[in-house]
């Protein structure tokens, strides 16, 4: 298993996967500014079939362009579902490395080159608001207070030191990928971006946040609703409460300690 001062190999294959469910308007845009950003990259979007045509502009993009791949799913599964069957193709294709954005150009494709710069000595690169140099625009009270109290919640029950545990815009390595083992991810929602966290943290990898400007979409509409709130809830509770019974189990064990001394 490789640990955070392993040398790493060069990433020279990348896939920018972006999930979409009703992005009919946003995917052309997000499109073309990711092939301009970095245009050696391959574009692979996960449609969950919307019912807006996104499979179909996606199609029409991915014929006059080689670099633009597009993975047609049955419904909508949710974030995470859509990710792992992305990653799965990625890494049977032999990708370095996988990039996670969104369709909403809420996560800048500028931003991408510095990402990658970065992944070149760490394992997970992390897009984050919560960083210093990190900002969101155009965000209502609401939202940021949900997110800012999320990102706390799961510092303060998990004791991750990762700031922007949530984030949905990252770069990861094939390899990290491979060692955080995929198969048995649960996570069908946004939660997934913490579950992965949490298992790139734990295996030992390097984890580097570097500052974006997150930007609120102008076109369509968010798909996080009660469930996808729910889910996370329930899940980080029930990770928090396993991690901390275990520390608690540490504390109370009474074996003398002197013969170790
Ligand atoms: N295929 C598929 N299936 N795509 C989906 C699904 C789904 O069930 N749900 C959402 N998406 C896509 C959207 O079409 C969009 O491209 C992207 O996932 C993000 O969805 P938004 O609905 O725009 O997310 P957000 O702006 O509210 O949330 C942002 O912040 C979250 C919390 O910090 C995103 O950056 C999330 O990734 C992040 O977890
Ligand atoms: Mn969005």
């Amino acid at each position: 298993m490789p640990d955070s001062t392993h040398a790493r190999p060069p990433i020279e294959r990348v896939a920018v996967l972006i999930p979409t469910y009703n992005e009919r308007d946003n995917l052309p845009l997000i499109v073309e500014r990711v092939r301009a950003a970095v245009p050696e990259a391959d574009v692979v979007v996960l449609d969950d079939n919307s019912p807006d045509g996104t499979g179909e502009v996606a199609d029409g993009l991915a014929a006059t362009d080689d670099h633009v791949k597009v993975i047609h799913r049955q419904g909508k599964e949710g974030l995470g579902a859509a990710y792992l069957a992305g990653f799965a193709w990625a890494l049977e294709q032999g990708y370095d490395a996988v990039v996670e954005m969104d369709a909403d150009g809420s996560h800048r494709p500028e931003h991408l080159p510095t990402m990658l710069e970065v992944a070149r000595d760490a394992d997970l690169v992390i897009g984050s608001r919560y960083v210093r140099g990190g900002k969101i625009v155009n965000w209502p009270l609401d939202r940021k207070a949900i997110s800012m109290a999320g990102n706390l919640y799961i510092k303060a029950i998990l004791g991750m030191p990762v700031n922007d545990a949530t984030a949905g815009y990252r770069v990861y390595r094939a390899e990290t990928l491979r060692t955080i083992g995929l198969d048995r991810v649960q996570s069908a929602g946004y939660v997934f971006q913490t579950d992965l966290t949490v298992r790139t943290v734990r295996a030992g990898l390097k984890v580097v946040e570097v500052p974006i400007t997150f930007i609120e979409r102008e076109i369509g509409d968010s798909k996080m609703d009660g469930d996808v709130v729910r889910e996370s809830m329930a899940r980080i509770t029930r990770w928090g409460l396993a991690h901390r019974k275990a520390q608690l189990r540490g504390l109370i064990d009474r074996e003398p300690t002197w013969h170790r001394l």
